[in-house]
């Protein structure tokens, strides 16, 4: 084991420290590499040492640079280094942090986390939660709760009796809404398409004097962040508007929610705390491993309404906070304890420097661009920075150039029609000589495009 250990310690500190020479995007030769892969299972156990060497021979070439400071493609974070180290550390101790009678320590790590993150983002005290995999999961958590408390207002018991035979529910999104709350709309049975989509304007905003008359059990779904623009619906407006009609308020944070740890940006989140429910990722601006998502709810009862379980053969009774009673999992990993490490190691001034970094970095790569003759789509009040290279066939072939060149990586989308080069400024890693050095890359490498 030690033997095996310290040859993953090496390896990965090998990688890590390539991460500032080698191309962002794997070569076309290393993905063609992975058809080595491709065997039958032997019959015949292979030594672990060399179960891990295959590993890194074949992989680690074809990953693409995510780790490293160049890579601004999905609004994703890096992993910082206190939560690599923790997690190697968590991984060692496989703790399946369901129940804090059988798992105390990561239970109570958990429970600091989240009353950390509680008070970083400025969500009410007394807030409860879960750590889940990612946003998707965080939406199908609160909504699964949005469903129990509207429910229960009218008398029906949904954890008992289901959906079907239930008073109707009305679900209120903006037309920008992410694909993946409809997912979670789907999973929780409250459909991805009986839903009322309220316009946004130029940058993708809820327009709050669109909204619909609320009557009856209704859940309106607001965003903090537009996964193109990083613009946010005007919140506190449509809370107000909202709970006056008894209605329950979710919140897409998943990256934007961390504006409110920056106290140059909490402007933006103006009334956020005033909702019901909101969902973020650790694993975009905290800069944690993946999977890391987090669910909150104001009214902890009725998380746990929705989400606690019990058996005989459970040591569920405890007078301690249950983990699998905020979470659709029982069995998982502690993947708190990466939120705590990085929390603790950052502290509130480093969350608070890291996401105003990038923020700055966002701008400058918008002014530089600007400056070079290119089209910026957007205003750029978070990370997020749109660029139009021309028409959609032009933009679309720089993109793909810029991709290939590897020196950086964004993504392409659409937005309101235009395609665009998407950049998210999000790695702790990113320097501003990272900043500089994709910059003159983007702009070499579109100049020379035709
Ligand atoms: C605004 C928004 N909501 C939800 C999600 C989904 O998050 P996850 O992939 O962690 O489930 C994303 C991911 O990019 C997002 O940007």
């Amino acid at each position: 084991m030690s033997d095996l250990l310290h040859d993953a310690a090496d390896r990965s500190i090998a990688y890590l420290d390539s991460l500032p020479d080698r191309r962002v995007s794997p070569s076309a030769e290393a993905v063609a590499a992975l058809a080595a892969l491709n065997i039958d299972l032997p019959n015949a156990p292979t030594n672990p040492g060399t179960v891990l060497q295959r590993l890194d021979d074949i992989v680690s070439p074809a990953t693409m640079a995510m780790a490293g400071g160049r890579f601004f493609g999905f609004v994703i974070g890096g992993a910082l280094p206190a939560t690599v180290a923790a997690s190697w550390l968590a991984t060692a101790w496989d703790q399946n942090t369901g129940l804090y009678n059988t798992t105390p320590g990561t239970a109570v790590v958990e429970e600091v986390a989240l009353r950390w993150l509680v008070d970083i983002l400025g969500l009410p005290a007394g807030t409860a939660g879960g750590f889940v995999t990612g946003t998707t999961v965080a939406h199908i958590t609160a909504l699964a709760t949005a469903r129990h408390v509207v429910l229960e207002k009218v008398g029906w018991n949904v954890e008992a009796d289901g959906l079907i035979g239930a008073p109707p529910i009305t679900v209120i999104t903006s037309a920008e809404a992410h694909p993946t709350l409809y997912k979670a709309l789907g999973v929780v049975g409250l459909g991805r398409n009986r839903v009322v989509k309220v316009p946004v304007d130029s940058q993708g905003r809820m327009r709050a004097g669109a909204m619909p008359r609320v009557d009856g059990p209704t859940i309106v779904c607001v965003q903090a962040g537009n996964v193109n623009t990083g613009a946010f619906d005007p919140t506190g407006e449509i809370c107000d508007y909202a709970h006056d009609a008894g209605a329950f308020v979710h919140v897409d944070g998943a990256f934007g929610l961390w504006a409110r740890a920056s106290k140059d940006l909490e402007h933006l989140g103006e009334g956020i705390e005033r909702a019901d429910s909101w969902a973020t990722d650790a694993h975009k601006w905290l800069n944690v491993p993946y999977d890391s998502g987090v669910a909150f709810v104001r009214d902890g009862d009725a998380l746990r309404a929705a989400m606690a379980v019990t058996a005989e053969y459970l040591p569920t009774r405890s007078e301690r906070r249950n983990p699998s009673d905020y979470t659709p999992e029982l069995s998982r990993r502690a993947r708190g304890v990466e939120v705590w490490a990085a929390m603790l190691a950052l502290g509130r001034d480093g969350v608070d420097e890291m996401v105003a970094r990038h923020c700055r970095q966002a701008r400058r790569f918008a002014e530089r661009l600007t400056a070079a003759g290119f089209e910026i789509l957007n205003e750029v009040v978070l990370n997020q920075v749109l660029v139009a290279f021309g028409d959609a066939e032009r933009t679309a072939r720089v993109i793909s150039a810029i991709q290939g060149d590897g020196t950086c990586w964004a993504g392409i989308t659409v937005w309101q029609g235009r395609t665009a080069m998407r950049i998210s400024v999000i790695s702790w890693m990113t320097t501003d000589e990272d900043v500089e050095r994709s910059a003159d890359a983007m702009i070499r490498v579109a100049s020379a495009t035709i």
